[in-house]
């Protein structure tokens, strides 16, 4: 579920970060990211995460192209406006910007992408309130914002609510833990954990298999039949309220991604990978 809102979101989503060819024009990169998104769509990761900033609104384009082919209220579109872009009618253009490249009446999900301390975070909530009152985006986000931030953004909208922040948050970086993620958990914020796999990281680390953490991560994903990336994606959304977005342009990837959810860790093997990570 998103926030309080009883809308059905996909716990595992995907990441656009990276995608494509970026701003220099690459056919095949552009041909694979696209392929990726439908088959993700496929295989139920319908909750597809993007932003202004990547690729310079390349990926916004890509997933724009991709989705085609699908019912729009199929796809759940999450993108963010850059932080530079926080000024109450910068908000209002980039969105329109946004919504050209991704080719649609509407965005899901709209975060700011960072905090911006010099500008207030009132006007930028009053704009994106008129954006949701307008019906361009349908639920307002944050992304790298702490409890009190989000806090803060809460307490400047008039009807709307924060429904999400997006942070990092994986087997390697727990910070989230401390006090942001017992807010959100305590209010109904969804927390949409990005990087889950350490960019990678996760997979060099279980390559190499020497560390005691990876044998661990290892021995309880064969104990469950799954992948020990599998393992780590569904410790990631262990908890009610927290959804991931694993990034990944190949197939097998993606399909071994999408087996990540629909089954829980049990509560003993959670704690003992929580502690050997920790
Ligand atoms: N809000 C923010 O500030 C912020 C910051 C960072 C990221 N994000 C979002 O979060 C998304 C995910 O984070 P991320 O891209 O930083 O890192 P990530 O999802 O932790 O890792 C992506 C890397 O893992 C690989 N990978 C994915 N699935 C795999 C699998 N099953 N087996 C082996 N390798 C696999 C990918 O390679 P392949 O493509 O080759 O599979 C890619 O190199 C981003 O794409 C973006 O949408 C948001």
């Amino acid at each position: 579920m998103l926030g309080r809102t009883g809308e059905k979101i996909a716990a595992i989503g995907l990441g656009t970060w990276g995608i494509g060819g970026g701003m220099m024009p690459n056919y095949s990169a552009d041909k694979q990211a696209i392929e990726a998104i439908r088959h993700a769509v496929k295989l139920g990761m319908n909750h597809i995460d993007t932003a202004e900033i990547y690729g310079g609104g390349h990926a916004e384009e890509l997933v724009g192209e991709a989705i085609k082919e699908f019912a729009r209220d199929d796809i759940f579109i999450a993108s963010k406006v850059w932080h530079t872009n926080l000024r109450y009618d910068d908000v209002l253009r980039a969105c329109e910007r946004s919504l050209k490249r991704l080719q649609t009446s509407y965005i899901d999900l709209c975060y700011i992408h960072w905090p911006n301390p010099s500008i207030p975070l009132s006007e930028t909530m009053r704009a994106l309130e008129r954006l949701y009152d307008e019906g361009k985006i349908r639920y307002i986000g944050v992304s790298n914002f702490s409890a009190s931030l989000v806090e803060e953004a809460r307490s400047c909208l008039s009807h709307a609510d924060i429904v999400a922040d997006q942070v990092e948050y994986s087997l390697y970086e727990r910070s989230i833990e401390r006090d942001l993620m017992p807010y959100c958990l305590r209010e109904g914020i969804t927390i949409v954990a990005y990087s889950p796999l350490g960019q990678g990281k996760l997979v060099r680390e279980l390559h190499d298999g020497r560390s005691r953490r990876a044998r661990i991560l290892m021995e309880i994903a064969k104990r469950y039949s799954k992948t020990p990336i599998q393992v780590a994606l569904n410790w990631v959304i262990w908890h009610e309220h927290v959804i991931t977005i694993p990034k990944s342009i190949r197939r097998e990837h993606l399909e071994e991604n999408a087996e990540a959810a629909g089954w829980k860790l049990d509560e003993k093997d959670y704690k003992l990978l929580a502690e050997a990570w920790g």
